[in-house]
């Protein structure tokens, strides 16, 4: 694994840049996004940079971290700066972790294959998204013994759901991730306007098409009606689309009509809006994974999550993709962290875009900071050396916040008091 050291990092940008070289990666957030808008296709780019309605959500969790200052100390030695943590019983080389993110082929034909790479170089855990491009078997192959977590839509099939259980356990993930706030997707503008959801096109169902449950599936017939379609070169594109990345043969999968199918079933299934904190036993019952529940943002929900005995609370609100004009994720942590009281981590995401708002979130009683749109970005510009370059940069500029600030450790990162107003 590779270890980051912020001095050298630094150094080598400024001495590679005096022999003319710049990074491939941008440092300003605003700049890597543009960078890679240029990467991405406009339905690609819409679907990642985009949140619901107004986007208001998407602009609080930047905007809000401005409301808490870091306030540095001085004179307390920070020369030997130590990012390791430690949480559901794992040491970790840092806080941060790669938050789950769906259908990354659009951003690189490598997708989570890319990121899974780049992840266990820097030893940063990779949450495999449920609507990943690529297997969870096949990142965790590359992987070696790095960190990794499995995060789990509740399927309509409770036969799914339990055989996505057994291959997160089998793949060496150490905790399930469930989402809670995506039980149905947001209403996103841009995507409307484009009128584009990647999933219909075949992409980002890999779990499903490689799962032995969801195969059975596909063998009973279909009883709904197909939906009637105009023939159109975009509807055979469509077609081809879906074809492609089903596993097998393309004419095969084109004659079959299984990858459409496949895209149907997965339509059918992806979530159960009904669910209730009363379904929670039956995860519990059936894995022995440590579960945490992702999109808390109330107090009485992480209290209602605890009282359930579950092992990690998730703050997040999807990066603004669900609920325009709801409350920023930093905005929610502190009264939840009261609530949790250090009995179970916390992890957080939400418009973290460098060091201090990694600081910020951790001395508001956060365990472990999400890295979303970021990565996702970096993979489009670079496949697997772009996210790698990127977490570098992120855990560089988080290591000098840290050391700036007066801290040696993460330790006492949490116990700082920031200003508020
Ligand atoms: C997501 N997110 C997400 N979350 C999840 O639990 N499962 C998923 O499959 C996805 N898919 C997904 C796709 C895309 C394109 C984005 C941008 C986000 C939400 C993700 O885990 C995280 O909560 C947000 O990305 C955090 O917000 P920022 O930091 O990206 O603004
Ligand atoms: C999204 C889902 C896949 O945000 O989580 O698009």
């Amino acid at each position: 694994m590779k270890k980051t050291n912020a001095l050298e990092r630094q150094r080598s940008v400024y001495v590679a840049g005096a022999a003319g070289v710049r990074q491939m990666i941008p440092f300003d957030p605003d700049l890597l996004e543009q960078k890679a808008k240029v990467k991405m296709n406009p339905a690609a780019w819409a679907y990642v940079a985009g949140g619901a309605g107004l986007e208001r959500t998407m602009a609080a969790n930047r905007s809000d971290f401005d409301r808490h200052r870091i306030v540095p100390r001085m004179l307390r030695n920070v020369e030997e700066r130590d990012l390791s943590t430690h949480y559901l019983g794992q040491n970790m080389a840092s806080p941060f972790f790669i938050a789950p993110i769906g259908v990354l082929e659009m951003a690189h034909p490598q997708a989570d294959l890319a990121v899974a790479v780049a992840a266990a170089e820097w030893g940063v855990p990779y949450i495999f998204s449920n609507q990943a491009s690529v297997p969870m078997e096949q990142c965790a192959a590359v992987m070696g013994a790095a960190p990794r977590m499995f995060q789990l839509y509740w399927s309509r099939s409770n036969d799914l759901v339990l055989s996505f259980l057994q291959r997160a356990e089998a793949s060496g993930c150490s905790a399930l991730v469930v989402t809670l706030d995506t039980t149905m997707l947001g209403w996103r503008i841009r995507d409307l306007d484009l009128s584009s959801l990647p999933f219909l096109k075949g992409m980002g169902i890999a779990q499903y098409t490689s799962d032995p449950v969801f195969q059975r599936l596909l063998d009973v017939p279909d009883e709904t009606p197909a939906p009637r379609a105009k023939v159109t070169l975009d509807a055979i594109g469509t077609l081809f689309s879906a074809a492609r990345r089903y596993p097998g043969d393309f004419w095969g999968n084109l004659r079959s009509g299984r990858a459409i199918r496949a895209v149907r079933t997965f339509t059918r299934l992806y979530s159960r809006p009904n669910i209730t904190w009363a379904d929670l036993p039956f995860l519990r019952e059936h894995t022995r994974l440590p579960i945490i529940l992702k999109g808390i943002m109330h107090p009485d929900d992480a209290r209602k999550a605890m009282d359930y005995g579950v092992d990690g609370i998730y703050v997040s609100n999807h990066g603004g993709r669900q609920v325009d004009g709801s409350a920023s994720s930093i905005a929610a942590l502190p009264s939840i962290a009261e609530v949790v009281r250090e009995k179970v981590p916390i992890l957080f995401d939400s418009g973290v875009r460098g060091g201090a708002d990694a600081f910020k979130a951790l001395a508001l009683g956060a365990t472990a900071i999400g890295i979303g749109r970021p990565y996702c970005y970096a993979l489009a510009i670079g496949g697997q050396a772009g996210v790698s370059e990127l977490l570098e940069n992120w855990l560089s500029d988080f290591e000098l916040t840290m050391g700036l600030a007066g801290c040696k450790n993460i330790e006492e990162v949490r116990k700082t008091q920031l200003a508020h107003g």
